[in-house]
C-alpha cells in the first residue's frame, strides 16, 4: 500500500505567537493512523520553535527551501547539512512560487533535488502547469518536462521515496481547486511517465495542491492515484488541517 501524507506548506505566514497555538493544536488533534503521515512545512527562523513543539507527536516537519550548494559563500541561502542537523525531515523543492517568483528553472530545481537527497531530507518536489500551459492543452507537456528533468539530474532511484506534489498554479490560493478528475488525470499521467523510467516509481507517494480544504479534501484523497495533500492556506487553521487530514485517512 502506498504512504499517504499531507503536509502543511504555511508559505511565509506565521508568528511565534501564532504559531505555537497552531502546533500545539496539531499535536493533540493528529494522532499516529495506519500509514498516513503528517507534516508541517515552516519558515526558516521558526524551524526550532517547530522542532521544540512537535517532538514526540505524529507530526514530522520540513523547510520550505534549500540551497543547491553545501557550504559556502552563498549570502541568504541555508543548505541541507543545516537544515538535517536539527532533525528536518522534508524539503519542498521547485514550488511554482520559488519557479515564478525566484526564477528557479528546471536544473536549478533538479539541484536543489539532489542536495536534499544528499544532506538525507526527503525532498517534496513540486510540478504543475500555468492556466495559459493549460487552456494550450500543454499540461502534460509541462509536467512531464519538469519531472523529466530531475528524473535525469538526479536518477529514478533518488525519486524512489520522495514525495512529488502536483499543484496546477491556477488553483493555488485561488480558491479554485482542480476537480478530482482534473487532478486524477494528472497524477495518473505522472505516475506512467515516472514507471516507464523505472517501474518501481509507480509506487511514489504524490499528493494533490492547490485550494484543499476540509470541503474538498475527501473527493480528491478519494482518487485511485492521490495519496494526500499539499495544502497552503487551510494548514494556518488547526480544525482546517486536522479535517483535512482525516480525510486522508484510508
Ligand atoms: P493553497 O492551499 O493556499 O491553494 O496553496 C497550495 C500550495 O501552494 C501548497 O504548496
Amino acid at each position: 500500500m502506498r504512504a499517504r501524507f499531507v503536509a502543511g506548506n504555511w508559505k511565509m505566514n506565521g508568528s511565534l505567537r501564532a504559531n505555537a497555538g497552531l502546533l500545539d493544536a496539531l499535536k493533540a488533534g493528529l494522532k499516529r493512523s495506519g500509514n498516513l503521515e503528517y507534516a508541517v512545512c515552516a519558515p526558516f527562523p521558526y524551524l526550532g520553535q517547530v522542532s521544540a513543539a512537535l517532538s514526540g507527536s505524529a507530526v514530522t516537519w520540513g523547510a520550505h527551501n534549500i540551497s543547491e550548494h553545501d557550504a559556502g559563500a552563498y549570502t541568504g541561502e541555508v543548505s541541507g547539512a543545516m537544515l538535517r542537523e536539527f532533525g528536518c525531515r522534508y524539503a519542498i523543492v521547485g514550488h511554482s512560487e520559488r519557479r515564478a517568483l525566484y526564477g528557479e528553472d528546471d536544473a536549478r530545481v533538479a539541484a536543489k533535488f539532489i542536495a536534499a537527497r544528499r544532506a538525507g531530507l526527503t525532498p517534496i518536489l513540486c510540478v504543475g502547469e500555468t492556466l495559459e500551459q493549460r487552456e494550450r492543452d500543454e499540461t502534460e507537456s509541462v509536467v512531464g518536462r519538469q519531472l523529466d528533468a530531475v528524473v535525469s539530474a538526479a536518477g529514478a532511484p533518488a525519486l524512489a521515496d520522495a514525495v512529488l506534489a502536483y499543484e496546477p498554479v491556477w488553483a493555488i490560493g485561488t480558491g479554485r481547486n482542480a476537480t478530482p478528475q482534473q487532478a486524477q488525470q494528472v497524477h495518473a499521467f505522472a505516475r506512467k511517465r515516472l514507471a516507464a523510467r523505472d517501474p518501481a516509481l509507480a509506487a511514489v507517494t504524490i499528493l494533490y495542491g492547490g485550494s484543499v480544504k476540509p470541503g474538498n479534501a475527501k473527493e480528491l484523497f478519494a482518487m485511485p492515484d492521490i495519496d494526500g495533500g499539499l495544502i497552503g492556506g487551510a494548514s494556518l487553521s488547526a480544525p482546517d488541517f486536522i479535517a483535512i487530514c482525516a480525510a486522508a485517512r484510508r
